[in-house]
């Protein structure tokens, strides 16, 4: 059985592609197969995943390739012509890993993609519902093409509600969200709490109307049920007092906050959803995982296609910092981060 997450916050910048990215590699060390879709038009998962060389090779056109080798190879033949386009995907070069671990590349023709979708007709309409399951569709080609039953499908998104948004939330099991320590945090996990029920009322009735006519379509009727998964705190800075790591006065405010909007607000207000059962039991207002303010080492990791789990068998980066080497707190903090990702692998594994 596939599980397909959404790592979603209409927040920009909380980390949404470096958690999917971390993430994505504790679960093939657990000897999952996973599937990246890269879904947001920045393909910032891309660029990390496979660098920006690899990346841009893939976006290149050519008579065999008349879309290149990204989403749009697929999408584009579908949208236009209603039909299936070809299948790409790529892997990342990650040392170790005993699952799979595929990507298929995001490309900026999502933006037009975007823009194509129509919530009042396809969706609400019935009509185009098979055009907002898009993510589902490119998850069994690529599964056909590979010959590989993925476990977990993770799908990076833009921080917005737009359709690409609401087509990932469609074809999910479940969403996490990330959350950074700030002023605006707390107020976007209230909106999601605000939104999805929303798109879920849109769902239903879009669904209605095509069941009337395909009233026994597997696919439709097991999509449209996105559970909440639970949050990640990603960012905040910790002191030692006695030798015991404690979260600065500053972000421990805004971590109570954004607990008090995931109590008060988003899941009040996702409990309220009639079809289904949004808000799992196992699933609690404590974040599942804790990702310290990780400084130049975030960004290298992104710049050297290394998730943090092996970052510390490179080099960092000339120039980033300009150290030759990594300082015995930092290679500290990078073991102790890749704790928290695999405990966000294994709550994963053992509830979704
Ligand atoms: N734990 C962390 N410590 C330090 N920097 C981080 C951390 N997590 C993410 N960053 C940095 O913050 C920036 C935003 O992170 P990221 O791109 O993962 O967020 P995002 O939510 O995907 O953004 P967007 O909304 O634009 O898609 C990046 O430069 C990243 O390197
Ligand atoms: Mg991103």
């Amino acid at each position: 059985m596939t599980k397909t997450i959404s790592v979603f916050n209409n927040k920009g910048g909380v980390g949404k592609t470096s958690i999917i990215w971390n993430l994505a590699v504790s679960l093939a060390d657990l000897d999952k197969n996973v599937l990246l879709l890269d879904f947001d038009p920045q393909c910032n998962l891309s660029i990390a995943c496979l660098g920006a060389q690899e990346f841009s090779n893939l976006l290149q056109t050519s008579p065999a390739h008349p879309f290149g080798k990204t989403v749009k190879a697929f999408a584009l033949p579908y949208i236009q012509q209603n039909r299936f386009g070809d299948i790409y995907t790529s892997s990342p070069k990650i040392p170790n890993k005993s699952g799979r671990l595929d990507i298929v590349p995001g490309d900026f023709w999502l933006n037009s993609f975007s823009d194509v979708l129509n919530v009042g007709t396809d969706v609400i309409g019935g009509s185009g519902l098979y055009r907002f399951i898009l993510p589902e569709l490119l998850t069994q080609e690529a599964s056909r093409v590979n010959e590989v039953e993925y476990d977990y499908v993770l799908i990076d998104l833009p921080p917005s509600f737009n359709t690409l948004v609401r087509s990932s939330l469609y074809c999910s099991d479940y969403f996490l969200v990330p959350c950074t320590p700030d002023l605006f945090s707390s107020y976007c996990v209230g909106l999601i709490g605000e939104m999805l029920p929303l798109f879920i009322q849109d769902w239903e009735q879009g669904k209605q109307r095509y069941l009337q006519s395909n009233p026994n379509d597997p696919v439709i009727l097991s999509k449209g049920m996105p559970k909440f998964g639970g949050w990640v705190f990603n960012n905040f800075d910790t002191r030692k007092r006695n030798g015991v790591k404690h979260m600065v006065a500053a972000d421990a405010v805004h971590h109570a906050s954004i607990k008090t909007a995931i109590t008060n607000q988003l899941i009040p207000s996702l409990s309220n959803i009639s079809t289904y059962s949004a808000i799992p039991s196992f699933v609690n207002t404590n974040y599942v995982a804790g990702i310290e303010d990780l400084n130049v080492m975030a960004s290298d990791s992104i710049f050297q296609n290394t998730p943090i789990r092996y970052l510390s068998s490179h080099r960092p980066t000339a120039g980033l910092r300009g150290r030759g080497s990594w300082a015995a707190n930092q290679i500290d903090l990078m073991s102790e981060m890749t704790q928290e990702y695999e405990t966000l692998a294994s709550y994963i594994d053992t509830n979704f």
